[in-house]
């Protein structure tokens, strides 16, 4: 039986649909995806697609490997960019996020590995200022992202760009660099980690102007923990204060997927 139609909630802020359970809300990601691969791949004869990490996310890959392997699917034109990194960190650890995607994703379809690109937690200090320029240049060399798939912290963080005192034009033009972790965001990563002192003190995120910049943004966000967050993005003044609250200078390209509970603060 198909998954009752979300609800779609009009707001200046972005586009937004509620569901009553994740699931569909995921499979419905997946299934845009899917579709803006086939569209840049006709238009422009390839994908660049921004990719998440996180707990939220898991079942939008499954459904793109399912997808996939049903043969609806191929990755060979098409080049991913992850949101972020821990720093320092090997891509062998299974806590990377690396290795987070290479499980997920990288491995169970056909995107060729050097298409595959994550933020490199093994790169010396000294280097990597210029790293991370880099990946902001490989994205805008690549032509921007068709699409960027997004979770929110807690805290209402984007990528791992925290909140701060910044004025909303510094915010907006922050560009891939290396962050401290914020203290909630810590506690949360201490799940994965098995306890916070485990949690590397830094990591490294795309910015927000390039994530601001994909020509689509898609935000999942569910359960009653990431209500506040939430709220905040899509009704609250916009402030570094909630990087999620950046999104709205964005509105007219941002898609929200929630469920009940993350949407009860709308
Ligand atoms: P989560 O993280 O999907 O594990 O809740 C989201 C985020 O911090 O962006």
């Amino acid at each position: 039986m198909p998954a009752p139609a979300p609800r779609r909630l009009d707001s200046a802020a972005g586009t937004v649909y509620i569901y009553d359970e994740p699931g569909p809300a995921c499979r419905d990601a997946a299934d845009q995806i899917v579709a803006c691969i086939h569209r840049a791949v006709a238009a422009r004869g390839r994908a660049n697609l921004g990719l998440a990490t996180g707990g939220t996310p898991i079942p939008v890959y499954r459904r793109l490997v399912d997808r996939h392997r049903a043969g609806e699917c191929s990755f060979a034109p098409v080049h991913t960019f992850n949101l972020d990194e821990f720093y320092p960190m090997s891509p062998c650890d299974p806590q990377s996020y690396r290795a987070y995607m290479h499980q997920r994703l990288f491995a169970p379809v056909d995107l060729p590995a050097n298409q595959a690109h994550v933020l490199d937690g093994t790169v010396p200090e000294a280097a990597v200022a210029e790293h991370c320029a880099q990946f902001d240049r490989w994205i805008a060399e690549a032509g921007g992202l068709d699409l960027q798939l997004l979770g929110i912290g807690r805290n209402g963080h984007i990528g791992f760009n925290e909140p701060s005192e910044l004025s909303v034009a510094e915010a907006l033009a922050l560009p891939t660099r290396r962050v401290p972790l914020h203290p909630m965001t810590t506690a949360d990563a201490a799940r994965d980690f098995g306890s916070t002192e485990s949690v590397p003190l830094t990591a490294l995120t795309v910015g927000v102007a390039p994530i601001l910049a994909a020509r689509t943004i898609l935000v999942l966000a569910f359960g009653a923990r990431k209500a506040e967050a939430v709220a905040g993005s899509l009704r609250g003044p916009i402030t570094a204060a909630c990087p999620g609250s950046l999104l709205q200078t964005v509105a007219d390209r941002v898609v929200w997927l929630l469920d009940e509970p993350a949407a009860a603060g709308l």
